[in-house]
């Protein structure tokens, strides 16, 4: 199964997790244009569309989001942008010391060959007081998971693995690989 990202980090943790649901990956390493649009779910549908084309075969992609509840959302659909421009002491300037409440959106498009289908992930958490440990990347050192007191920053890759808004996304696109049939498995 081809995976388009530009992304190590994103890379090593979806083989790492379908590696362990039975499911061989291929990192097709490529950057890509995305739209700015109002959802996750439009930027992630859009850019598999364009690259379709191109790729002319089966393969997949994800954007995620990080969406702060205090800012009604945002960053969310902007999140690449404003990793890039005011980074996480930027995000934590912003918020006051109250409500702290986020969510992560993973939305994985996958290209069939004819048809687009898209599977989505989410984990709930809250905004950490200070940036807190070295591990993951973006906004892993500034997001705490819902019954945890470490960041995502903080946490081994395989705990990241086992509960985030990525495995979540992905779990259920390999459900549907199963069920239709795509069998790239390791056995294969
Ligand atoms: P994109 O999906 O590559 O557009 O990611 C949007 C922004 O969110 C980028 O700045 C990423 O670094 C960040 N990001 C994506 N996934 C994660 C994650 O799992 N943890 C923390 N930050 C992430």
């Amino acid at each position: 199964m081809i995976f388009v990202t530009s992304n190590q980090h994103k890379y090593n943790e979806i083989s790492s997790i379908m590696q362990t649901g039975g499911f061989r990956v291929q990192w097709r390493k490529m950057k890509y244009q995305e739209i700015q649009a109002d959802t996750t779910e439009e930027i992630s549908l859009d850019s598999a569309k364009k690259l379709a084309p191109l790729l002319g075969e089966e393969f997949f992609l994800e954007d995620t989001g990080l969406y702060i509840a205090a800012l009604n959302g945002f960053p969310g659909p902007y999140s690449s942008y404003v990793q890039d421009t005011i980074g996480n002491p930027g995000i934590l300037r912003l918020m006051d010391s109250s409500s702290r409440s986020a969510f992560f959106l993973t939305v994985i498009t996958f290209y069939d060959g004819t048809e687009f289908h898209q599977f989505s992930g989410r984990l709930d958490g809250s905004i950490a007081l200070e940036i807190a440990g070295k591990g993951g990347f973006g906004y892993d050192p500034i997001f705490i998971p819902e019954g945890e007191s470490q960041t995502l920053g903080q946490l081994p890759e395989s705990a990241k693995n086992s509960i985030s808004h990525r495995r979540r996304a992905v779990t259920s696109f390999m459900e549907f690989l199963k069920e239709s049939g795509h069998f790239d498995s390791i056995s294969d």
